[in-house]
């Protein structure tokens, strides 16, 4: 199954703390704010949990549950915490792949579950 988002960087500006933490993890807080346009890489992780809701039809998730982390090589893969194994569970799945695309103003995500 499969699922796709994109999204306009500036509906993350002026977000508070509190805002990016009900909505990302700590690890992918912590990732992006090492780049100059943080934004971008928010913004591209955000596309990834609305992706994944596309792909289950599933609108229930918790989105900062939901974890983007990387490869050494800086590939993206959604990690296969309790909770989203226990969602994908639900719908006899056992994997999921992300692909993450970003520029100043948008970013867009893939994601594929089996
Ligand atoms: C990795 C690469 C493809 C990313 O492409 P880009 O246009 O710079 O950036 P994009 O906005 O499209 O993608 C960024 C996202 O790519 C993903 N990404 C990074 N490295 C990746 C990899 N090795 N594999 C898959 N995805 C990767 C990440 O999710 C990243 O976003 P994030 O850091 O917020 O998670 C690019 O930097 C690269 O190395 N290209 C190869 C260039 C090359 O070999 N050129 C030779 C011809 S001169």
């Amino acid at each position: 199954m499969l699922g796709i988002d994109l999204e306009n960087v500036s509906r993350f500006a002026g977000w508070t703390d509190k805002e990016f933490a009900r909505v990302f993890s700590k690890a992918e807080i912590e990732y992006a704010n090492k780049f100059k346009n943080k934004l971008s890489h928010f913004c591209g992780f955000y596309c990834v949990k609305e992706a994944l809701v596309k792909a289950l039809d599933n609108k229930k998730l918790k989105f900062n549950q939901i974890e983007v982390l990387h490869s050494g090589s800086g590939k993206p893969y959604l990690n296969l915490n309790e909770y989203l194994i226990n969602i994908l569970k639900e719908q006899n799945l056992t994997s999921a792949e992300i692909s993450i695309s970003h520029s100043k103003d948008s970013a867009t995500a893939i994601v594929i579950v089996n």
